[in-house]
């Protein structure tokens, strides 16, 4: 890890960002969502480096009130399995703290085993399914991590209405 650097993700980052996006992803991103998703009000996009400049991970959100929303999280084929993913979300973790944000959320195929290990073993827990999320009609599985101890909705006792 220490040969990586971690920055905000860049005007003229598109053409790395587009290359490596089609090495992960199916239905990837065009150059400009990136852009506009960099010039886009309350995001938190981010770029691993290695020492030779060379993009190695991104990750991509956007806050949805207190639930900051991952969009986007990759790593370069031949950069994984080294803990840059987990250091990008382990970064927007604390960024969320930091924020006073609730939540980290994501959707994540259903045969992404894989990501979902990451996202599992960094405490995040399946709280539901999108059916047919994915333009090929693939589930997405709703994975969520909470940040702050929030008072339950309900704890089963009445009490005085206030306000
Ligand atoms: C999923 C992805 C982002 C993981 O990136 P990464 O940088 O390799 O992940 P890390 O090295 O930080 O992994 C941390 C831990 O997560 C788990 N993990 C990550 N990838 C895994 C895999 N393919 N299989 C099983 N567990 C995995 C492991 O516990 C791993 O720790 P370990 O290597 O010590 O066993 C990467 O495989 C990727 O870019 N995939 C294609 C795009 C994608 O699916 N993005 C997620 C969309 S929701």
């Amino acid at each position: 890890m220490s040969r990586f650097t971690e920055r905000d993700a860049l005007r003229g980052d598109e053409p790395a960002l587009e290359e490596v996006e089609r090495e992960c992803f199916s239905d990837a991103w065009p150059g400009r969502f990136f852009a506009a998703e960099m010039e886009a009000p309350r995001r938190y996009c981010r770029v691993l480096v290695d020492s030779g400049g060379q993009l190695a991970a991104y990750l991509f959100c956007a806050w949805q009130y207190l639930d900051l929303h991952v969009l986007k999280v990759a790593t370069r084929p031949g950069f994984r399995r080294q803990g840059l993913a987990h250091s990008l979300m382990e970064s927007a973790e604390a960024f969320v703290v930091r924020e006073g944000g609730e939540t980290i959320t994501l959707e994540v195929r259903r045969s992404n085993i894989g990501a979902q290990a990451l996202y599992s073993t960094m405490g995040y827990s399946t709280v539901g399914t999108r059916p047919g999320y994915y333009a090929d009609g693939e589930d997405g599985m709703v994975m969520t991590k909470m940040f702050t101890a929030r008072e339950p909705l309900y704890d089963g006792y009445e009490h005085e209405k206030t306000g």
